[in-house]
């Protein structure tokens, strides 16, 4: 294997450079922390190569720097920046900057930048874990898949990638979708983002103009509403009762949206389930006025009672539906990996879209995604992580029973790795959230507006089953006290 080179070089502003100059910009590289303590540097003939100087020059400059005790050679090792510069109080690296006025971004930025997406906590605790537990996750078979899939690919994997998503993992995704979700599609019907979120701002591209109206549900997933904000739509809160989304409410205060968003196995964050009559009440709105419906079904391989649901998608025979997939939940957070099943012949389009988005998504990591499919790998995952969670969700209802005395409800839908518990009172609710010290995120942040009753969203997912029980117990106290 070749040797690194060592630290690239700051540039010096010349056109003949001199020694001093030499001198001077490698000092104040080293005094004001652009060069770390301990960091190699170039030999003096590729440094001499790449300012175009001579290496006797180079030589001088760099035994200057030794003699003054800001490098340190060694025969055989190199030139080093002398550890002890640690030690030394640095000048500021960067100038404080002035706090510059908002006026630089324009009223679209600032309008968009004025609220975040989604994050995660910087700590995880209970109950802002919605991240996916990978305490179990095969790590060994994983890293060796990638190791195999470097080889199989070679450099070929360091190119451009299909905008539209690898051939392979297009196929696995087709195969899995089919065996496990009941959804019938061919590998050309599928194409793979970074995230459900790139794949929902891809198809606010290519389907919305600005100023449509999309039906977003109420509360709903904050990541979809600012997808939708962020393309200029206008969105559409739908109310969301205990059988989902009600879409009698959608066509009477929309009738002519352009799309409809919504989570209906797993409704993001109630937690209930569209019923069947809603789901043929949505399709036929959809196909009646030409719309299109996304389906996102985010956590539907979690699902601890019976049999995953059908798939909204498996109902339509109008290819109204887009059927959305993310491998964050059930694989991990920073895969980045997700899927879209559409209508065949919007797949070049979305591919051109997506060219001029971020390109494609690494080769590589799909590569291993899709051997890990194939192998069996993740199904077992997904039996693994079913079981995990489902302790889990039984552990966090459990613990909530002595809440319901006191009027609060959650809905009994056995599924994914959060739970929100209502209650009628917002302002006791607000309370609670208040004074615990656990992290609680209320169902009136999700929501389009204000409302009498609020809820507490308690995001279990990677949280460790000691500090599940701790934290609901601390709830549960905290909501009884209050
Ligand atoms: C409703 C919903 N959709 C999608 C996602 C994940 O999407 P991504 O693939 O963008 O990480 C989440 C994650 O929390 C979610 O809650």
């Amino acid at each position: 294997m070749r040797r690194p080179i060592g630290v690239l070089l700051p540039p010096v502003r010349a056109d003949r450079i001199r020694r001093g100059d030499l001198y001077r910009v490698l000092r104040m590289a080293v005094l004001e922390g652009v060069l770390s303590p301990g960091d190699r540097l170039p030999s003096t003939r590729q440094a001499a190569a790449d300012y175009g100087v001579s290496r006797g020059l180079m030589e001088e400059v760099f035994q200057q720097l030794a003699d003054e005790g800001l490098f340190q050679r060694s025969v055989g090792r190199g030139t080093f920046v002398a550890p002890e510069i640690a030690r030394l109080e640095r000048p500021a690296r960067i100038k404080e900057q002035k706090p510059r006025s908002s006026s630089r971004s324009s009223r679209r930025g600032s309008a968009i930048a004025a609220q975040a997406g989604c994050r995660e906590p910087d700590i995880l605790q209970a109950f802002n874990a919605g991240i996916a537990d990978t305490s179990e996750f095969p790590w060994r078979v994983w890293l060796r898949l990638q190791a195999r899939a470097a080889r199989e690919m070679g450099p070929a994997a360091l190119n451009f990638a299909d905008p539209r998503g690898l051939p392979h993992l297009r196929e696995a995704v087709a195969r899995y979708l089919a065996q496990f979700r009941g959804i019938r599609c061919t590998p050309r019907q599928v194409a793979i983002f970074n995230s459900a979120q790139q794949a929902l701002s891809a198809l606010t591209v290519l389907l919305l103009n600005r100023g449509d109206a999309v039906w977003i549900e109420d509360p709903c997933y904050l990541g979809a509403r600012a997808a939708f904000d962020l393309a200029g739509a206008v969105t559409v809160p739908v109310t969301v009762d205990e059988n989902g989304l009600v879409v009698e409410t959608g066509v009477r205060r929309a009738p002519r949206a352009r799309l409809a968003y919504v989570t209906p196995s797993h409704q993001y964050p109630t937690g209930v389930t569209l019923n069947l009559h809603r789901r043929i009440e949505l399709l036929e709105w959809a196909g009646r006025n030409n719309s299109w419906v996304v389906e996102d079904d985010y956590d539907g391989e979690f699902r601890y009672a019976g049999q995953p649901l059908a798939s909204l998608y498996s109902l339509d025979s109008g290819a109204r539906v887009f059927y959305l997939g993310t491998l964050s939940k059930s694989m991990f957070v920073s895969l980045r990996l997700a899927y879209l099943v559409l209508p065949e012949e919007l797949l070049e389009p979305l591919a051109n879209v997506r060219t001029q988005m971020d390109g494609f998504t690494p080769a590589l990591t799909q590569m291993t995604m899709s051997l890990f499919m194939d192998e069996g790998y993740f199904s077992s995952h997904l039996r693994r992580m079913r079981t995990v969670y489902r302790v889990k969700w039984k552990m966090l209802a459990d613990g909530l029973v002595p809440m319901a005395a006191h009027g609060w409800t959650w809905s009994d839908n056995p599924a994914g790795m959060h739970l929100l518990v209502r209650h009628k009172r917002g302002e006791y609710v607000r309370q609670v959230a208040r004074s615990s010290s656990l992290d609680l995120a209320l169902l009136s942040r999700y929501r389009a507006a204000r409302a009498q009753d609020d809820g507490l969203f308690l995001r279990f997912g990677a949280l460790s089953p000691e500090r599940l029980q701790a934290g609901v117990e601390d709830l549960a106290a905290v909501a009884m006290k209050t």
